[in-house]
C-alpha cells in the first residue's frame, strides 16, 4: 500500500533535498505545503485528510485538526514542543507522535544567548537611537558580573549553561527532573526557584508547555524576581502572563525582557503591546531558524515519518504508550 504525507515546513535547503530523497526512496508520496502563523486549525483539518503522516510545523493537532484525518498513522514534528497536539487523543486513535528533541539545541541557545546580550547590552535601542542621529548612551553591565538563572535546565538549557560560562555568568538551575550530580557538571548551583528568582540578574525559560507550566510566570513569579532583572524566553509565550509582564516592565521592577516567543503569535492584543515597550526585544519564533538546524529538524522529523511508516519504532517517541497498542518493531 502507498503512503501519502503532508509536510508543513520548508524542507529545501540543500540539493539535493536529503527529506524528498528519503520520501522517494521508501515510495512516499509527500505534499509538500508548509504553513505559516497563525496555523489555522481549519487549514490542517483539510489537509490531513486521506494523509497516513504529517511532518507538522506549528499545525494544531486536536480534535479540530484532526476531524479528517482518519487514515493518520504518525505526527512527527519538526521542533520539540507538542503544546499544540492532544497527546491522548493521539494515543486512543493510535497515532503516533514523535519531536526532534537534540536537533536544535545549539540554535536554541545561541538565540537565548543573543536575547541576553540584547536586554542586557541594550543593544536594540542603542541601534535605534544612532539610526535616530541621537548618540547616546545608558548604563548597562557586563555578563560575567551577573548570575544567569535556568528555569528548567534539559539539552536546550544545558547548551545555554554552556555559552552562558564561556561569557563568565554565575549559573543558578531550577529543575526537578534532574539529580544535583547533573546540574554540578554545568557547573551550575541547582537551588529552589524562590533562591534562583531572588538571586539571578537574567532568568531565562526552558520548560516545555503543560497544563502544569502555563502562566508559570505570573505577577508572583515576577514579583521574586530580583529588581532590575530581565527574562529570556525561548520557550513558549503562554507560560507568561503578559499583562503580569507588561506591569513589571513598565513599572521598572524588571529591567528588561528578550522574547523569541509570544502568547499570541504573531502578536496581537496584549502580546504586541508586550513587544512594543521600549526594553523589550522580541523576535518571530525564530531560534531554532537556522539553515543547518531547520535541515535537520526536517530530516529527523520525515525518518521518523517513515520509521512508522515501514512499522519500526522511531526515536523520540512522546506518547510511548502507543506503542503497546501498535506493533512496531
Ligand atoms: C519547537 O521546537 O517546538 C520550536 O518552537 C520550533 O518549532
Amino acid at each position: 500500500m502507498s503512503h501519502r504525507v503532508l509536510v508543513r515546513v520548508p524542507v529545501n535547503y540543500h540539493h539535493p533535498c536529503p527529506v524528498t530523497a528519503l520520501f522517494d526512496e521508501a515510495g512516499v508520496e509527500a505534499d509538500y505545503l508548509p504553513g505559516s502563523p497563525p496555523w489555522p486549525v481549519e487549514e490542517t483539518r483539510d489537509l490531513l485528510e486521506g494523509q497516513h503522516g504529517i511532518l507538522a510545523g506549528g499545525d494544531y493537532c486536536n480534535v479540530e485538526g484532526l476531524a479528517k484525518a482518519g487514515e493518520l498513522k504518525v505526527i512527527a514534528r519538526s521542533g520539540v514542543g507538542f503544546d499544540r497536539i492532544d497527546v491522548d487523543l493521539c494515543t486512543d486513535r493510535g497515532i503516533v507522535l514523535t519531536t526532534t528533541q537534540g536537533a536544535l539545541n545549539d540554535a536554541v541557545a545561541d538565540m537565548a544567548m543573543a536575547l541576553i546580550l540584547a536586554v542586557v547590552r541594550r543593544i536594540c535601542q542603542g541601534d535605534r537611537t544612532v539610526k535616530a542621529g541621537q548618540f547616546r548612551i545608558t548604563p548597562t553591565e557586563e555578563l560575567a558580573v551577573m548570575t544567569l538563572g535556568m528555569v528548567g535546565c534539559g539539552r536546550i538549557g544545558a547548551a545555554v549553561t554552556r555559552r552562558a560560562a564561556a561569557f563568565g555568568m554565575k549559573l543558578l538551575v531550577h529543575d526537578p527532573y534532574l539529580e544535583p550530580g547533573q546540574v554540578e557538571e554545568l557547573g551550575a548551583a541547582s537551588v529552589e526557584l524562590d533562591e534562583l528568582l531572588a538571586g539571578s540578574h537574567v532568568v531565562s525559560l526552558h520548560l516545555l508547555m503543560t497544563e502544569e507550566s502555563a502562566g508559570i510566570v505570573n505577577a508572583d513569579f515576577l514579583g521574586r524576581m530580583r529588581k532590575g532583572s530581565f527574562l529570556i524566553n525561548t520557550a513558549r509565550g503562554g507560560l507568561v502572563d503578559e499583562e503580569a509582564l507588561i506591569a513589571a516592565l513598565t513599572e521598572g521592577h524588571l529591567a528588561g525582557a528578550g522574547l523569541d516567543v509570544q502568547a499570541t503569535e504573531p502578536p496581537v492584543g496584549r502580546s504586541q503591546e508586550l513587544v512594543e515597550l521600549e526594553n523589550v526585544v522580541a523576535m518571530p519564533h525564530a531560534a531554532s531558524n537556522t539553515v543547518t538546524t531547520r535541515a535537520r529538524m526536517a530530516l529527523w522529523a520525515a525518518r521518523s515519518i517513515v520509521e512508522v511508516l515501514q512499522g519500526k519504532r522511531p526515536e523520540h517517541v512522546v506518547n510511548r504508550a502507543v506503542l503497546e497498542k501498535l506493533d512496531l518493531t
